[in-house]
């Protein structure tokens, strides 16, 4: 594990921008694991800079988003969908064809899981970008007795729709489940890039990457990975 801490936030979106840069400069058909929620905005932003001054490309790139909220269609404000497409899809010369978020309409959940299952095992990502929930949680796997470890409906827990609401216009609108890719698709990945910010995480950045490896903390399991890098900002990192 390689645990980097900013002391700005614009070092910490360079570097992690830098890191997908790379990848993509070195591989231009890079398959990349995406992630929504605050924490990745930043980096999105310097990456859509690094494609603007001409130094990446991702006309070649295939991208796999960890989940979708069930219920939402693409075009709904709140979906992650249209997050992807707001901060980045739209603003790089990715071919939207390349993009993948799940169907949070599909009719068949199951379906639509063990579809994204088999994309995602047939492609292979390279790099996944993992943001963290106060919880512990990595795409919307939650805490539990135990996790599953393929693409899955998941029931959110309180905490996460709480945190989450700020998205929405009000609480009531938060949906109860969504889509994720499961525990043993995101270590799957070649690479992983994790990145926490705020003091509101030094607490679980710590537990999720020194303390005991348990299905209680989902991110603990990234402890586990052979290339896991790990992005903090000071506030979250003041442990590390
Ligand atoms: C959501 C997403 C996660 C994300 C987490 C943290 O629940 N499903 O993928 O990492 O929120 O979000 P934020 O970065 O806004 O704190």
């Amino acid at each position: 594990m390689n645990v980097l801490t900013f002391r700005t936030e614009e070092d910490l979106n360079r570097a992690g921008a830098g890191l997908i840069a790379s990848l993509l400069q070195a591989q231009p058909k890079a398959v990349l694991g995406l992630a929504t929620g605050s924490t990745p905005i930043g980096i999105y932003g310097e990456l859509v800079k690094l494609h603007d001054s001409g130094s990446v490309s991702f006309a070649k790139a295939r991208s796999y988003n960890l989940d979708e909220y069930v219920g939402l269609s693409g075009g709904h404000p709140a979906s992650y969908r249209c997050f992807m497409n707001t901060h980045l899809f739209d603003k790089i010369d990715i071919d939207p064809a390349n993009t993948h978020v799940p169907n949070g309409l599909a009719v068949d959940l199951e379906q639509e899981c063990a579809y994204y299952d088999a994309m995602i095992e047939d492609e292979g990502i390279d790099l996944q970008l993992l943001g963290l929930g106060h919880n512990g949680h990595i795409g919307f796997n939650e805490p539990d007795d135990e996790l599953i470890p393929g693409t899955h409906a998941a029931t959110l827990q309180q905490q996460t729709i709480e945190a989450n609401a700020r998205f929405f216009d009000s609480i009531d609108e938060v949906p109860k489940q969504a889509i994720t890719m499961g525990v043993a698709g995101i270590m799957k990945a070649r690479q992983i890039l994790l990145v926490v910010r705020g003091a509101s995480k030094a607490d679980i950045a710590k537990r999720a990457l020194t303390g005991p490896i348990t299905t209680q903390c989902p991110a603990s399991l990234l402890q586990l990975h052979p290339n896991l890098v790990v992005l903090l900002d000071e506030a979250a990192g003041a442990w590390a």
